[in-house]
């Protein structure tokens, strides 16, 4: 896709990536753009770099609007490879530029390349350059999601450059939120941003809170967000900013999910009594076999409901593997203010539902306990067994819904 203007003197150069649906393990099913941006003023400015393989693409970008010699400045607002691995083309072909990016972003940036000959001026949050017509104001967002992270306002446009917050993996012709739920649906474009928070902002809740408070208390008005990946906010950048909040308050839907998987079915057979219960109740629910579904699919399906179950087979007396990457892969992610639960199959000694409890331990999640656990087969009984325990369940989680 070629340059176009975001807004007068101000292009987006990126490269939108239609194939991707591995994105370093996560599932990218709308594939991924990256974004990057170019502002013609007196000092001409690129934002942000693209992943390498697309470096090409963003070259002829840039030269479709200005010779790329002729850039003056570079801001680095984050160094994971998506974004970085073009910049040693760039800086062959604008050898004089100034690169602008946080200390941590520095020290990072020396892991990539050898920075010895580059002019590299690290700055910090309220830090500004002019840059003609233009001031930009940068504003350090460490851990947001990497420690070097930062944003970039450009104050006389009031664009704030976001890098990955507020960005969804969305390979789409069109670059605007409005365009985008012309063709799709706002629901969709929703999905993807809960999607990409929930896969890899969610352990950073409070430093979202945090950050967007500092923004409003800089008295920065916010009339366009572009972000490095998906859509550009231009026509209500207050929503996202509100459905960020949302969600780093652990906003959930009042339903349930089952997230299990299976050997021989038995563990499978135990989770349509146990969601027949959880609906009974009145509490939506839906099923998730971990086999069938990616991992960041499982992940955000975890999000979106107030409590999930995890159904786990016992294999040598410990969880079934493909639970126990699932499980892993939550506590790395910090979730909060969720209600869990486990039930599973055994055959002789079992474990599997203890270890499963353990995590949630070690997540700090408030827990529906006992498990249940059903050796070899349900029986009749233990059908019944199933589907009061998700009665018991459901109970919880709209008693403890009432929290939110
Ligand atoms: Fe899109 Fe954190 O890289």
């Amino acid at each position: 896709m070629k340059s176009f203007a975001i807004t007068e003197g101000i292009y987006w150069v990126g490269a939108i990536d239609w194939a991707v649906r591995d994105f370093h393990g996560y599932e990218t099913p709308r594939g991924t753009s990256y974004n990057n941006y170019l502002i013609m003023d007196e000092e001409i400015t690129l934002i942000d770099t693209v992943k390498h393989d697309f470096s090409d693409i963003t070259i002829d970008n840039i030269k479709r609007i200005v010779d790329p010699a002729k850039i003056k400045n570079v801001i680095i607002n984050h160094i994971e490879n998506d974004h970085v691995t073009s910049l040693d083309r760039i800086m062959k072909l604008a050898p004089n530029a100034t690169i602008y990016i946080t200390g941590k972003g520095k020290k990072g940036l020396e892991r990539f390349y050898d920075i010895a000959n580059w002019d590299i001026r690290v700055v910090k949050t309220n830090d500004t350059i002019k840059i003609g017509k233009r001031t930009l104001i940068f504003i350090e967002s460490a851990m947001l999601h990497w420690p070097d992270s930062m944003m970039t306002y450009c104050c006389e446009d009031k664009i704030l450059f976001s890098q990955d917050a507020f960005g969804q993996h969305i390979a789409s012709s069109d670059r605007f939120d409005d365009e985008y739920i012309a063709h799709a649906s706002q629901a969709e474009l929703d999905d993807a941003v809960i999607d990409y928070y929930a896969n890899i902002l969610m352990p950073f809740g409070p430093l979202i809170k945090a950050k967007i408070a500092e923004i409003q208390k800089l008295g920065l008005e916010i009339g366009m967000i572009a972000p490095d990946h998906g859509i550009i906010w231009r026509v209500n950048p207050q929503k996202v900013l509100s459905h960020y909040l949302e969600m780093a308050d652990g906003k959930a839907s009042l339903s349930a999910v089952i997230i299990y998987d299976t050997m021989w079915q038995s563990t499978a057979l135990m989770a349509n009594p146990i969601a027949e219960g959880i609906r009974d109740e009145g509490v939506h629910c839906e099923i998730i076999k971990l086999r069938a579904t990616p991992m960041s699919g499982a992940i955000k399906k975890f999000w979106k409901s107030r409590g999930a179950l995890v159904g786990v087979p016992t294999l040598n007396n410990i969880m079934y593997p493909t639970v126990a990457e699932f499980l892993t892969h939550l506590r790395g992610l910090r979730p909060k203010n969720r209600l869990v639960g486990a039930f599973g199959s055994y055959g002789w000694g079992g474990g599997a539902v203890k270890e499963a409890y353990e995590e949630f331990k070690r997540m700090g999640l408030e827990s529906f306990e006992p498990g249940l656990q059903v050796l070899y087969r349900p029986s009749t009984e233990d059908e019944a067994a199933c589907y009061n325990f998700g009665r018991e369940f459901a109970k919880r989680i709209l008693e403890y819904h009432t929290k939110f």
